[in-house]
């Protein structure tokens, strides 16, 4: 089983141009680099970077990647890293992050943090994320108050007992035991529970890393600590009938925060070692690629990525290999909606899909940004094998003066894509043509264009010479893909290099070429970036 990683080795320039700024305390450049929304993993890293910088002038770049960035683990970064920085200038970002934000994660976070910063202004918005749908944040928001509350506690200097005998709230990610635990408790009646836990989240020692214990007639709540007088008092007064007790206690059961972690009860070691290290999400579809042994545990594998992930509905398992001119890849359905069509988000753009009519990878992502962000004010480009549009649409959407012809031989991609045109409202800038690229561009638009995307790397190398004569007279770029092996660089450039001369061009510079993915052991779809003339 190999591990699927995007190629970030294009962002090592702007990532060691990032360390040279964090070294020289320049939250400016950091800040410009973030808000110019770059990769993943360069959004991570300059998040980290504000936050490691300890200045409050960090604060607004955080703010905004916390309101804007689309990714919810960057969103989650920032509100973590406004935790730490505990600057009071952070809140109203955190409050409305918390109560607002689509991501669990992100309203988890943020509620958290308000905890650490501890400023009063969060505690009406604390109270509100006490009613959030989900538990998680439910309980990051009660965390948080109890924090406030101890913070509290201590500016008015009221009696209270060492943190290490709580445990509770210095350390936010305590890991429970497993046994039954003694202690302190109090016992209500089980129409007072809710008055009591408010009023023992009020003063700050309700336990909740254990579970309450219920019968018939009363709750059983769990205590960090035996209740000082003052506290007795504020429960007696909301439940009169509470008795104070010690009891033996449940340790609380953690969400699940990866699907392995889900599983760990229920496969053997063995097992999850095998399991897959990462899985492909197109909208709420997960498509798992599971070795012949696991099958076995797929519809368990299944459940546990969507405990994990409530916004996956569908999981299907790869049953073939990825084949026939439309690059359609065979999928067996495991669990979830038994549908192959959804919606997916890819940097702003909306793109319909279905996995079983048209081709489309999410691990494409980057190389279509990276794409669209080389086309320049004016161009005209033609994308050969547009699949459902990811490259036209994101071009097109980038910039105000551009045509982009978008040609596919498989009619139910054509139709996707045209449906994609219009929701992403780019329809005076994309054109869909259907058909075979090599008769649309020979009948329309033969040396017009300057530049022209190749993404069909099992087979671009045929079309090569229709992709030179569909150049204007001066000569363009072509965006070449293909398949290579362990020679990868010299045996992408040769062909290409090869295949232009032939066809009687020029291949005047090669502009770039890297790894997009791997597709299977020690083999990658390759691209080259490459300025082709006309041969004399
Ligand atoms: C690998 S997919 C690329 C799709 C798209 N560029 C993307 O990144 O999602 C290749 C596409 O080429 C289309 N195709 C195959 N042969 C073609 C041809 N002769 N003319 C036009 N399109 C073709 C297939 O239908 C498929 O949608």
């Amino acid at each position: 089983m190999t591990t699927r990683m995007t190629d970030y080795s294009p962002d090592f320039d702007t990532l060691e141009k990032m360390e040279w700024a964090f070294s020289k305390g320049d939250v400016a450049y950091i800040s410009k680099v973030l808000d110019s929304r770059p990769s993943l993993v360069l959004r991570i890293h300059g998040v980290c970077m504000l936050a490691d910088m300890k200045r409050e002038d960090a604060i607004p770049a955080l703010a905004r990647a916390l309101r804007e960035d689309p990714s919810p683990l960057v969103r989650h970064e920032a509100a973590f890293a406004m935790g730490q920085l505990e600057f009071k200038s952070g809140v109203p970002s955190l409050l409305e992050a918390m109560a607002r934000d689509e991501s669990v994660l992100v309203r988890h976070e943020s509620a958290v943090a308000l905890g650490s910063i501890g400023d009063e202004r969060a505690r009406p918005g604390l109270m509100t994320a006490l009613e959030d749908v989900d538990e998680d944040v439910r309980l990051s928001a009660e965390v948080a108050l109890a924090d406030l509350e101890f913070l509290r506690r201590l500016r008015t200097r009221t009696e209270i007992q060492p943190i290490a005998e709580t445990g509770q709230l210095t350390s936010r990610k305590t890991t429970p035991a497993k046994r039954q635990v003694e202690r302190p408790s109090v016992r209500v009646p089980r129409s007072k529970a809710q008055p009591a836990i408010q009023s023992l989240i009020k003063t700050g020692i309700l336990d909740r890393q254990f579970s309450v214990i219920t019968d018939d007639q009363t709750v059983a709540l769990p205590l960090m600590r035996d209740p000082n007088e003052i506290e007795i008092d504020e429960l007696r007064k909301l439940v009169p009938s509470a008795s104070l007790g010690v009891e033996d206690f449940e340790p609380r059961k953690r969400h699940p925060r990866t699907f392995e972690e889900a599983l760990a009860e229920r496969l053997s070691p063995d097992i999850l070692s095998r399991l897959p290290k990462s899985f492909d999400v197109v909208g709420d579809i997960t498509i798992l690629e599971l070795d012949s042994g696991l099958a076995v545990y797929e519809t368990v594998i299944a459940g546990a990525i969507m405990e994990v992930h409530p916004n996956v509905r569908a999981v299907f398992a790869k049953s073939g290999e990825v084949s026939g001119a439309e690059r359609i890849r065979p999928l067996r359905y495991i669990a979830g909606e038994n549908r192959t069509h959804t919606i997916h988000k890819e940097y702003g753009c909306l793109f319909k899909v279905d996995l079983s009519k048209a081709f489309f990878s999410p691990r494409l992502s980057t190389e279509h940004q990276r794409v669209a962000q080389m086309v320049e004010k004016g161009e005209r480009v033609i994308d050969m094998f547009a699949g459902v549009g990811p490259f036209s649409i994101l071009t097109a959407k980038r910039l105000d003066e551009v045509r982009v012809e978008a040609i596919d031989s498989n009619p139910q991609a054509v139709e996707l894509l045209q449906e994609n045109v219009r929701a992403n409202k780019v329809e005076s800038k994309v054109h869909a043509h259907f058909g075979d690229a090599r008769e649309v561009i020979r009948k329309e638009l033969f040396q017009s264009a300057s530049r022209v995307i190749m993404n069909h790397p099992s087979a671009s190398k045929d079309f090569v010479k229709e992709a030179c004569a569909a150049l204007q007279p001066s000569g363009g770029t072509i965006h070449y893909y293909t398949f290579a092996g362990e020679n990868w660089e010299t045996d992408s450039r040769n062909d290409i290099e090869h295949v232009v001369k032939e066809s009687g061009y020029v291949a005047e510079r090669v502009l770039g070429i890297h790894r997009v993915r791997e597709v299977a052991p020690m083999r990658w779809q390759v691209a080259v970036d490459l300025e082709v003339a006309r041969g004399q």
